[in-house]
């Protein structure tokens, strides 16, 4: 009897012919030819994608690098810079982490990326994750590359009835086992592929699977069932209000620059009350920073990883600055500030417009 053709094999000669082309992605041929990627592009990628869907992630990608096409540009540019290119991708503690990583990069190592997963782990913002895998794509270290893609092939294929959370070290330790020495980054990404194409959470084409013989529930027909996960604690609700304040001479939003500490950190919106601390948000008008005619105009929702969030939004109409900190952002101007989607649906509320303010995406004004 034949021995059977190794996983890494299987997969590689699929990537080969099936790779998807994205834009920070070298293609097998073009590895082949002696392409090295840059790894200013993959690490970029890679703490975009975190969390983040490929579609979502490559129109963010291509304006980042139009404008800051080297680490030391991205780590000369303000901080509010990159806050504002990255508003509607979510999670912004990750912007913040990138400026101070691009900075560590450019003053600590010349400009030049550490080299293995390591020494990528000491930079900001690069965890188990993400320094694996940028030392594997970039570098062609044999690290064990594994995200939410990786651990549903592999749990599929090894019938893990473990709990992944609590199964993580067995996946590791068998996603180290199958990376070959040889192209581990084609490897890993050929992984993320299958499991994004082929081994999908639902309704998996096992029937097209490069890598179906050996996989224990590909044959028993219950690749569904993986990964097992553990009953889920019901998410806590916050409640919270927004004051949108507006300046009827020209239609001008008062906007403030959020803590960098707590949630949406360094990142604009109408003020709001104190809603991160608290399950009991306050709500009325009261909360405001500033005496005004609030009146109330609705409300917006949005889900954090930790818990959901309602926002009351009031509405007041305003002649003279308010005091504390904060400005005035005019229409045109309040599609270019680093504003997350749920303070532009906040805004959008306020003025009773319905659309929140957005530039057209790829078309947004330089700094
Ligand atoms: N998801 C995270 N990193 C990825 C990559 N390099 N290619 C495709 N999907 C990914």
């Amino acid at each position: 009897m034949n021995a059977p053709r190794p996983f890494s094999q299987g997969l590689l000669a699929w990537y080969d012919a099936h790779a998807r082309p994205l834009p920070w992605r070298v293609p097998p041929a073009g590895i082949r030819a002696g392409e090295r990627p840059d790894p200013y592009r993959v690490w970029l990628s890679e703490i975009m994608l975190q969390q983040t869907t490929v579609a979502a992630v490559k129109s963010y990608f291509e304006r980042f690098v139009n404008r800051w096409p080297r680490v030391e540009d991205l780590a000369g540019a303000p901080v509010e810079a990159v806050m504002g290119e990255w508003a509607g991708l979510g999670y912004y503690a990750r912007a913040r982490n990138l400026h101070a990583c691009a900075k560590a990069v450019t003053e600590r190592h010349g400009g030049r990326f550490p080299r293995t997963a390591e020494a990528l782990r000491a930079l900001p913002g690069i965890g188990e994750y993400t320094s694996a895998a940028i030392a594997s794509i970039a570098f062609g270290e044999a690290a064990a590359v594994v995200d939410g893609n990786v651990e549903r092939v592999v749990t599929r294929r090894f019938a893990i009835e473990t709990p992944v959370l609590k199964a993580r070290p067995l996946i590791r330790a068998q996603v180290a086992a199958l990376t070959p020495a040889d192209r581990p980054g084609d490897f890993a990404q050929g992984m993320m592929d299958l499991g994004a194409t082929i081994c999908t959470p639902r309704s998996p084409a096992c029937i097209l699977c490069p890598v179906r013989e050996g996989c224990a529930a590909g044959a028993a027909g219950t690749a569904e069932r993986y990964p097992v996960k553990a009953p889920k604690a019901a998410k806590p609700a916050r409640r919270g209000a927004a004051f949108v304040a507006v300046r009827p001479a020209d239609g001008a939003v008062w906007l403030a620059r959020r803590p960098d500490e707590g949630m949406l950190g360094g990142m604009c919106g109408p003020p709001t009350s104190a809603w991160s601390a608290r399950a009991d948000g306050a709500t009325d008008a009261a909360a405001a920073p500033f005496p005004a005619a609030w009146r109330p105009a609705g409300s917006v929702a949005h889900g954090f990883t930790h818990f959901d969030l309602t926002l009351k939004v009031w509405r007041a109409d305003l002649d003279e600055t308010p005091p504390g900190e904060g400005w005035w952002s005019s229409p045109n101007a309040i599609t270019q500030e680093a504003l997350p989607t749920l303070m532009r649906k906040a805004i959008a509320t306020g003025l009773g417009t319905g659309a929140a303010p957005s530039a057209p995406r790829g078309r947004r004004r330089g700094p």
